[in-house]
């Protein structure tokens, strides 16, 4: 036993999704931004965590995931990656460090690998990003597409509503994630689109595919910790199922602890020295 679980887990990696995939069996993703949090979801055999620049939103505060950081982003993955034993780990490329040019994404991404110790990178678009994609790729990093509904590019989209519905984003939707597999992508996230288009998708590669707010049909699911245990209250799109009230949880904790205290209650004589 190692101080962070169990050192005999088998280990997730690229090939062991893809035989997930080939086997039919479902692989279940979540974020994680901090090492507390991560300890306690690497214990539940989920497959892969992501340390999504939705930290920019959900521990920052910020109203989309533009404003963050490189170094924040490692920050947070160094803090998750010293707690995950078993579960594959995937780090958001933030905004601004693989749009521009092949040569900086490949430095970004270089940094992320070197830095954390994460095991693979994610990074948002199709035939935009290809020849960043490809760079980082031949330098062995293992890249996940994220596809569909994409929050780095929110003030081109003007609204969060469901993306490829109308048949020309559609088309190039599967254009875009044939590409990502031809590649090398060992995976792919579909946001936020029709069912059906991403049943299609997923059923035209070999990769898997993952979805958040994709339906069903699709070789995964990823959701943002945060809001599937509803720490944040003011998010509730339809795809998200809420598996707990923890904002009410917390915050009746912390009023029964502030009563106490205020009410001389704590500590009492057990609780000093
Ligand atoms: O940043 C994030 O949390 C994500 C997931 C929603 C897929 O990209």
């Amino acid at each position: 036993m190692s101080m962070h679980g169990s050192s005999k887990a088998k280990k997730v990696t690229t090939h062991v999704l893809q035989e997930m995939k080939l086997h039919g069996d479902k692989i279940a993703m979540i974020t994680a931004y901090d090492y507390s949090m991560a300890r306690i979801i690497d214990t539940t055999g989920i497959d892969i965590v992501l340390v999504g620049d939705s930290a920019s939103n959900v521990m920052a505060g910020n109203e989309s995931t533009l404003p963050i950081t490189l170094d924040q982003m490692i920050y947070h993955a160094t803090s998750v990656v010293k707690a995950i034993n078993r579960a594959l780990i995937v780090v958001d490329m933030p905004f601004g460090t693989y749009q521009g040019n092949s040569r900086e994404a490949m430095s970004s991404a270089i940094r992320i690998m070197k830095e954390t110790g994460a095991h693979a990178i994610k990074m948002e678009g199709g035939s935009e990003i290809i020849e960043s994609v490809r760079r980082i790729l031949s330098a062995g990093i293992p890249v996940m597409g994220h596809l569909g509904l994409m929050p780095q590019s929110i003030h081109k989209f003007g609204t969060y509503v469901v993306r490829a519905t109308e048949e020309e984003e559609a088309g190039k939707l599967v254009e875009d994630a044939r590409l990502l597999e031809e590649a090398g992508c060992f995976a792919i996230v579909l946001e936020k689109i029709p069912a059906r288009l991403a049943a299609n998708v997923t059923s035209q590669l070999r990769v898997p595919v993952i979805g958040i707010g994709a339906g069903a049909g699709v070789d995964g699911q990823v959701l943002v910790l945060h809001d599937m245990l509803g720490i944040i209250q003011d998010f509730s799109p339809r795809f998200l199922r809420r598996y707990h009230n923890l904002f009410e949880e917390i915050k009746g904790a912390v009023q029964n602890y502030t009563e106490d205290v205020k009410n001389k209650n704590f500590p009492n004589e057990r609780e000093q020295y």
